[in-house]
């Protein structure tokens, strides 16, 4: 059965963290060149997605409106302008009265949204639960009810369900009718939540996703929120619990665990002022190649202990992917043998983040620094 609606986990850049409540057109407009510029569209990441606070209200035909003053020429002029670079735009909502931040939401307007959505270019639609009740089964009502509003919208509308967990989004997000589905509460730009204040840290949704490898597949991911590469704890929601940001080698191993277990890649720092070392995290084409593969298959976690969480999955061509996390707080040395992961023939060894075959057999010992991951392709030999 071909699947139409994100056969592989969508990609772009999300305006959440850097600009929060003050999304418009002018810097987004340049955060769109920006991504040409840098290489990010070149290397697969096609959308803006305008987060919360871009909402001007309703107007007296209840038509939901975009603030004239963040965005003088309109929403429609926006998706014009990204679609003219060969971008797309998406856009977010909730499901209840009001959004996250207050402002004016989708709840009782679902069809009306989604046509003006459509009218307007939208290709995406982030659709949070602030505001609603908290059971499963309303969750459920009012998801499909926008999943079906946009399929009746004439335009081909993707829907992120941005439900952060406690109902369990992916026991259902597909049924009604989404593409995706947030599985932890926000993102921090910290490795590991220690302070218990709503955020999450990348390991915490690394080891959430791992556990969800069977609800996702093509048109149905686990999404695991914002990479944070780059922020460096600059100060905006997803740094507020946390001054300091994260390790390169924590970045690095953000965007590869999310590769190999097929989130969507979001990127959320200022790309007008990325640094080299953030712009090489992200448009490392040989580990976007894995979050894309058209098998779209999840890894899977085939060893975790104290140390090391080892991901293994399957690729389109016949290939495996192989990743290594070294949990600790400081270098380790690793002795895999392939056979232990369930591979049981000998590999050329190629390292995604070397850009080169550094081996071949049924075995890689080697060192791995603190937090950091090795991805390996493997070509049976
Ligand atoms: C929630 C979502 C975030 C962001 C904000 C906007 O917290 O989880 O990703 O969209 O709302 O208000």
């Amino acid at each position: 059965q071909e699947v139409k609606l994100a056969a592989t986990p969508p990609m772009g850049w999300m305006s959440w963290n850097i600009m929060s409540e003050n999304p418009n057109e002018k810097d987004i407009k340049e955060m769109a060149d920006a991504m040409v510029a840098s290489g990010m569209v070149k290397a697969g990441y096609h959308y803006i997605f305008l987060d919360d606070c871009w909402q001007g209200g309703r107007d007296n035909k209840n038509n939901i409106i975009a603030d004239a003053k963040k965005f003088p020429s309109g929403i429609k002029s926006l998706a014009d302008y990204l679609h003219s670079k060969g971008m797309k735009l998406g856009i977010y909502s909730d499901a209840a009265p009001l959004t996250c931040g207050g402002f004016t939401a989708s709840f009782n307007f679902e069809n009306q949204d989604a046509k003006t959505f459509a009218y307007w270019g939208i290709d995406y639609l982030k659709y949070d639960y602030c505001n609603a009740p908290e059971d499963v089964a309303t969750a459920k009502i009012r998801y499909g009810k926008m999943a079906q509003a946009l399929r009746k919208s004439g335009r081909e509308i993707l829907l992120g369900i941005c439900e952060w967990g406690p109902r369990e989004p992916w026991n259902w997000g597909a049924e009604v009718g989404g593409q995706s589905w947030r599985t932890t509460y926000d993102i921090r730009d910290k490795w590991n939540d220690t302070e218990g204040k709503g955020g999450v840290g990348i390991y915490n949704v690394v080891d959430k996703n791992a556990e969800l490898a069977k609800y996702s597949g093509p048109g149905k991911w686990n999404d695991g929120d914002m990479l944070v590469a780059g922020l460096h704890g600059v100060k905006g929601p997803s740094s507020a619990y946390n001054g300091k940001g994260c390790t390169q080698a924590e970045y690095q191993s953000q965007m590869s665990l999310y590769s190999m277990l097929n989130s969507p890649l979001y990127a959320s720092c200022d790309i007008r002022k990325m640094d080299d070392e953030a712009r090489t995290i992200f448009t490392n084409e040989e580990v976007v190649a894995l979050n894309q593969d058209a098998l779209g298959k999840q890894a899977e976690r085939k060893i975790k202990n104290d140390v090391w969480d080892i991901f293994v999955r399957p690729l389109a061509n016949g290939d495996y992917a192989i990743a290594i996390l070294n949990k600790a707080a400081s270098t380790q040395n690793a002795k895999i043998n392939f056979a232990d992961l369930g591979l049981a023939d000998k590999y050329e060894i190629r390292d995604l983040w070397q850009h080169k075959v550094t081996g071949k057999g049924n075995k890689w010992a080697g060192q791995v620094a603190a937090h950091e991951t090795k991805v390996f392709r493997l070509k049976k030999i």
